[in-house]
């Protein structure tokens, strides 16, 4: 691989092992091993492990780095006075839940405390499950920011942002999405006057690409178009303060340095970036359409095979050519759970409630499908080839079951009336006439 490559020439395959590296200075990776006794320009070595030392290798992912200090040179943390909105868990509810978008607060708000606890299904503790935020914010993050909990998944909604972290940069928009690897320190800067978007916490196995299958070697989300950062260091001596979020909590300390002082690094454990525009999608071209899980870009494995921890599923813009068939979304009762989101337009289930920033959550063995009024047009509709245009929904899937915290339950956000989009969907069952 080349070194000081573009962003371009970093393609991410999640899951194969490959080794990335990068440097800002020239010569500053050792050659030949990892921790020399004396680093090139005085660094120090840092290994980051987001996987145990003895995961099989096709699942390893490991990077390490070449600082100006280690991490290592730090006080003790103290528990932040103020900590992650969103609550505890809230009661259990089986039923359907819908939100309107979340208002972007009026005072100072930076990435993190803008964060929003939602739903989840497992402590932050646990080697599985996830957690969802909404995120608002208005202000770049002036600390830098870490998470032991899980690796992150950012989905813009609106705003953009660049994420400065421990390997580079990454400059992100809505309709791209970024993945933070568990530990990576970062610090959100804000790219426009405001920000919103979701984010996943993803606490069990790192995501990575789907298999395909029958599909074969292309389609979906190709490798290629992951783009990891270029390293890219701070020198600087000014106090700052480290925030890490360890079990679900946030704890603080102060630095007489930047944190964000790596000055080249090589591995696979890297954060990266992908431009949901590039996704590969692909339908029937016959009648009925596929599950899903045609749409995944990125799937977070269990030890049950193709049952996921967490599958990251996009509804993009495509052409509907399916011959007498009921072409929205059909209506249906799933084992799995599903969190969905919309970046933007409309989603071709809902004509209307559900809403760019908005949510909705299903949960396993929830009925769902289109409203009365998508339903009634689809079955009535005249089946030309047409194009679904100018939308992006997608879907945060897991195989645990999503409790939705306090605030998600409480929230005015939180619709009253869901379930009326389904009530007046008629009987128009006529058993003299087939
Ligand atoms: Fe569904």
């Amino acid at each position: 691989m080349n070194l000081d490559s573009s962003l371009s020439d970093l393609a991410y395959q999640a899951g194969f092992g490959n080794e990335f590296s990068s440097e800002a200075l020239p010569g500053a990776l050792p050659i030949g091993q990892n921790s020399p006794q004396k680093v090139p320009y005085g660094l120090y070595a840092e290994l980051l492990s987001g996987t145990a030392f003895t995961m099989a290798r096709g699942e390893s992912r490991r990077t390490w780095m070449y600082r100006i200090k280690p991490s290592a040179n730090h006080p003790a943390f103290t528990k932040l006075e103020r900590q992650l909105a969103g609550g505890p868990l809230g009661a259990v509810t089986p039923n359907r839940l819908r939100w309107n978008p979340l208002p972007i607060p009026a005072e100072p708000t930076d990435f993190v405390d803008g964060l929003v606890g939602m739903v989840a299904n497992n402590a932050c503790d646990k080697p599985a499950g996830i957690s969802i935020y909404s995120y608002r914010a208005n202000t770049s993050m002036q600390r830098v920011f870490f998470n032991a909990d899980g690796e992150l998944l950012l989905v813009p909604e609106q705003g953009r942002l660049r994420i400065a972290t421990e390997l580079g940069r990454l400059d992100l928009e809505p309709l791209e999405i970024a993945v933070i690897p568990r530990g990576l320190k970062f610090r959100v800067e804000l790219l426009d006057a405001q920000a919103r978007g979701y984010v996943a916490e993803n606490h069990g196995a790192p995501l990575r690409l789907p298999d395909l299958g029958p599909i074969g070697s292309n389609g979906l989300a190709n490798p290629r178009d992951f783009l990891a950062p270029t390293a890219h260091y701070e020198d600087t001596q000014q106090p700052i303060t480290l925030v890490q979020k360890f079990l679900g909590e946030l704890w603080g300390c102060e630095l007489d340095h930047s944190p964000l002082n790596v000055v080249a690094w090589h591995g696979n454990n890297v954060p990266y970036k992908y431009d949901l525009r590039r996704f590969n999608t692909i339908g029937t071209v016959s009648f009925d359409h596929p599950d899903p899980s045609i749409f995944t870009v990125l799937t977070s494995p269990t030890s049950v095979p193709g049952m996921a921890n967490l599958d990251f599923v996009i509804f993009p813009p495509r052409w509907m050519v399916a011959e007498n068939t009921f072409r929205p979304p059909w209506f249906h009762r799933n084992l799995m759970n599903e969190f969905m989101g919309l970046i933007q337009g409309s989603y071709d289930a809902k004509a209307e409630g559900f809403l760019p920033g908005g949510a909705s959550l299903h949960s396993c063995m929830s009925a769902h499908g289109p409203d009365a009024e998508t339903c009634t047009k689809a079955i009535a509709a005249d089946l030309r080839p047409s194009k679904i245009d100018n939308t992006m929904a997608f879907m945060f899937e897991t195989s645990q079951v999503l409790r939705p915290r306090q605030f998600a339950l409480e929230c005015p956000q939180l619709q009253p009336h869901y379930d009326a989009c389904w009530a007046s969907l008629p009987s128009t069952f006529t058993p003299n006439r087939r």
